[in-house]
């Protein structure tokens, strides 16, 4: 063997990094940056081998200027100053891939919240971070239990600035999230619970190539549920599993039942993951985890297995036919080998559309909201005392609800010819809803985001300016998209462009390339 030293520069223009002036942080004094690997732009920052499949040990030396603090996605080792700069080191002694290579400098500030765990972010969020994301001690702890020992020593938050794309990412040592998520009372904590359980999935265990995105982010889901049944009570998971069943039919909605990207694996030859990117992996790969578990008897042999996978495949690399037969090996014995005979591995990997067997969930916690959108969409009222007692989960799915009925009906009347009248009927339900319950007012991301969705479909223009200011005020893809999307769907054609154009400095570039896409306008130059 032979030792290479590379001497490389990224550049300003890299899509792992963004680069913040003061004017859009919160402090608005210091700059700051930070990356996102995850698919394939680790390679935009270092040379690589760019792949989920190949894991190494890494560590780094980051020199920056006082008073600003650097972060990675390891175990922090010393600090030195010499009063104008200072010296950071790390080391992540556990093998990792690039796409979970993370760095973070700014002027950051820290709030212990567990013994193995601190929130990091500007000054102006750090105390409500803390606040938001106390109970991660026992978000570990249950996911441990399930899982098998965490290895990764640290598990500390980094609350990052609104333009951060995604809503959490499972940095190792140092999840990165969303500022959206404080929502005040810890009701979008669960992101915080998912990355936790990538570092049993997806950290710990690897897909091999992102064609197997589905085991990172399928068996993640189903630890998260897991780990939410395990600390609310066995009804959250199927009322969890519920609201994902509707996002994946959003996503094949969005791109089509036959779609390739539909598959659990598709076909990403000269693809950008970045474009296949969506709720299948997450909410088809979990349905397939729960058809299997449901298959054995359920979580008694499940359960087990589980952890049994996580040691087996520990820092290690896994393809979805090296599962399916530590999976029936495992099951051998103790499970009819008729039963185990009726599985449709390659049915379940290769079809397109809604996952083909349908699995049964408890709808206790969701007949409510069900019930109340329902009525609502045929003019009834809503009382706002029943609707003060749901959790956000339960206002998620009464506005899932709505928008898929809402969404059936305005496609019926467009084949009609009465969509301005359709239109104009949901435009009356949604002031009528308004008037008694206030929903324009409320700041968390999620009801918000569902709100302006169900008003920017029937051309409701009293949202627009509140919409805009939500997709101005934060970058989250998982937001901005289908908002963006449907303002340049309606009416609001002309706003959605300007705002784009205006804000696009703001986005990160990742977000920026996707809603160039989106908006079918050309990159700026
Ligand atoms: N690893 C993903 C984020 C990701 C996926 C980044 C693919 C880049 C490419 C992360 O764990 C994730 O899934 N985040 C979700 C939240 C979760 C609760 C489903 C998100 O960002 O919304
Ligand atoms: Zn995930």
């Amino acid at each position: 063997s032979t030792d290479v030293k590379i001497y490389y520069a990224t550049s300003p223009k890299s899509s792992a990094i963004q680069w913040l002036p003061p004017s859009n942080t919160s402090g608005k004094k210091h700059p700051y940056l930070f990356t996102q690997c995850q698919a394939i732009h680790a390679r935009a920052m270092f040379p690589c081998m760019d792949s989920p499949g190949i894991k190494s040990k890494y560590s780094a030396r980051v020199t920056v200027p006082d008073p600003l603090v650097a972060l990675m996605s390891a175990a922090r080792l010393k600090r030195s100053s010499d009063g104008k700069k200072s010296v950071y080191t790390f080391e992540q002694n556990v093998p990792t891939p690039a796409y979970l290579v993370a760095l973070v400098v700014g002027a950051l500030e820290e709030r212990k919240i567990g013994p193995r765990s601190s929130v990091w972010s500007e000054a102006e969020m750090v105390d409500a971070g803390a606040k938001e994301f106390e109970d991660t001690e026992l978000y570990l702890k249950t996911a441990e239990d399930i899982a098998g020992p965490y290895v990764w020593g640290r598990y500390d938050i980094l609350l990052l600035p609104p333009s951060f794309p995604y809503g959490g990412m499972e940095n190792p040592c140092l999840t990165f999230v969303t500022p959206t998520l404080l929502a005040g009372d810890k009701s979008l904590a669960t992101v915080v619970i998912h990355e936790i359980a990538h570092s049993w999935m997806g950290n710990l265990v690897t897909c091999k190539t992102w064609v197997d995105f589905w085991m990172n982010e399928g068996f993640c889901r189903i630890l998260e549920l897991k780990i939410i049944k395990a600390l609310f009570g066995d009804k959250h998971f199927d009322l969890y599993a519920c609201i994902g069943l509707k996002a994946l039919q959003e996503s094949i909605r969005h791109f089509g039942c036959n779609h390739e990207y539909t598959k659990m694996r598709p076909d990403l030859k000269d693809v950008d993951p970045d474009d296949a990117f969506s709720s299948v992996p997450y909410e088809k790969g979990m349905n397939f985890l729960i058809y299997l578990e449901n298959l054995v008897g359920g979580e008694k042999l499940f359960n087990p297995f589980l952890k049994a996978y996580c040691e087996n495949f520990k820092y290690k690399t896994i393809t979805a036919k090296e599962f399916q037969k530590f999976f029936l090996g495992e099951m051998k014995g103790k499970v009819d080998d008729k039963k185990l005979g009726t599985i449709e591995w390659e049915k379940w990997m290769t079809s397109t559309g809604m996952p083909y067997v349908e699995n049964k969930f408890d709808t206790t916690l969701i007949d409510e909201s069900i019930k109340a959108a329902e009525s609502c969409c045929k003019g009834g009222d809503v009382e706002r005392k029943m609707v003060d007692k749901w959790s956000t989960p339960q206002k998620v799915v009464f506005f899932d609800k709505l928008e898929t009925m809402q969404i059936a009906a305005l496609e019926k009347a467009n084949s009609a010819g009465t969509e301005e009248k359709e239109k104009e009927k949901f435009r009356e339900i949604l002031t009528t809803l308004d008037k008694a319950c206030e929903f324009s007012k409320s700041r968390n991301s999620e009801i918000r985001f569902r709100w302006y969705k169900l008003g920017i479909r029937c051309d409701f223009e009293e949202v627009f300016p509140d919409t805009v200011k939500f997709i101005t005020a934060q970058g989250r893809m998982k937001f901005v998209r289908p908002l963006y999307r449907l303002l340049f769907g309606s009416k609001g054609k002309k706003l959605a462009l300007d705002t784009f154009k205006s804000h696009r400095e703001m986005y990160h570039a990742i977000a920026a390339k996707m809603l160039e896409k989106d908006l079918k306008c050309l990159p700026s130059t």
